[in-house]
């Protein structure tokens, strides 16, 4: 796995396939070490007024990942944030660099069944909102698992376990000690 630079500051930055657990793990992450939870699909809808599904029907992939750019652009002097990344915000090298100048990236993975039960979950990605949703979310998981990997400072491996121990996973590895946590601020739902 291959880091272009340091980052600036000690934020985590969490990429990984739709239906990884980015949101809700990082939310309990951000929570659990006293950061403010920070997700980019959320500042787009935020700035746009427009869910990312009527930004992908109105205006495109394209103009989607444009907006998707400019708010990783505007992230890279904020400090102490989990971000979770929408799943295809790894695509352009750009982004890569940028999310790299952010923090720590930590690719959340899991198996296709996982991901797609959970990626399936609801009717928020347009991406999966076609005739045969399981072979696209396929072809794209193939083609965007060599790119997670060399975006990726470090990986976690979420099949079969529950979020509160992806948490514990993540917190170890990147060597958050369980007393410097803020027990208070930990979210054990
Ligand atoms: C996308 C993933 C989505 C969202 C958009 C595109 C992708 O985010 O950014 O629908 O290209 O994989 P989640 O990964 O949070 O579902």
């Amino acid at each position: 796995m291959i880091s272009f630079m340091e980052p600036r500051h000690s934020n985590i930055v969490l990429i990984g396939f739709m239906g990884c657990g980015k949101s809700s793990i990082g939310r309990r992450l951000a929570s659990s070490i006293g950061y403010t939870f920070t997700d980019s699909d959320d500042l787009i809808t935020e700035r746009h007024g427009r869910s990312i599904s009527e930004i992908f029907a109105s205006q495109g992939e394209e103009i989607f990942r444009n907006l998707e750019t400019e708010e990783l652009r505007g992230l890279t002097e904020h400090q102490n944030i989990v971000l979770a990344t929408g799943g295809g915000a790894i695509l352009r090298k750009e982004n890569r660099e940028l999310l790299h100048l952010i923090g720590r990236v930590v690719w959340l993975h899991a198996n296709p069944e996982t991901l797609f039960t959970r990626a399936s979950r609801n009717r928020k990605r347009p991406l999966l909102e076609v005739e045969n949703p399981r072979s696209t979310f396929n072809s794209l998981l193939e083609s965007r698992l060599p790119v997670y990997e060399e975006a990726a400072d470090l990986k976690i491996d979420a099949t079969g376990l529950s979020h509160e121990q992806t948490l514990e996973e993540i917190l170890d590895r990147l060597g958050f000690r369980s007393d410097a946590r803020r027990s208070s601020g930990t979210n054990t739902d």
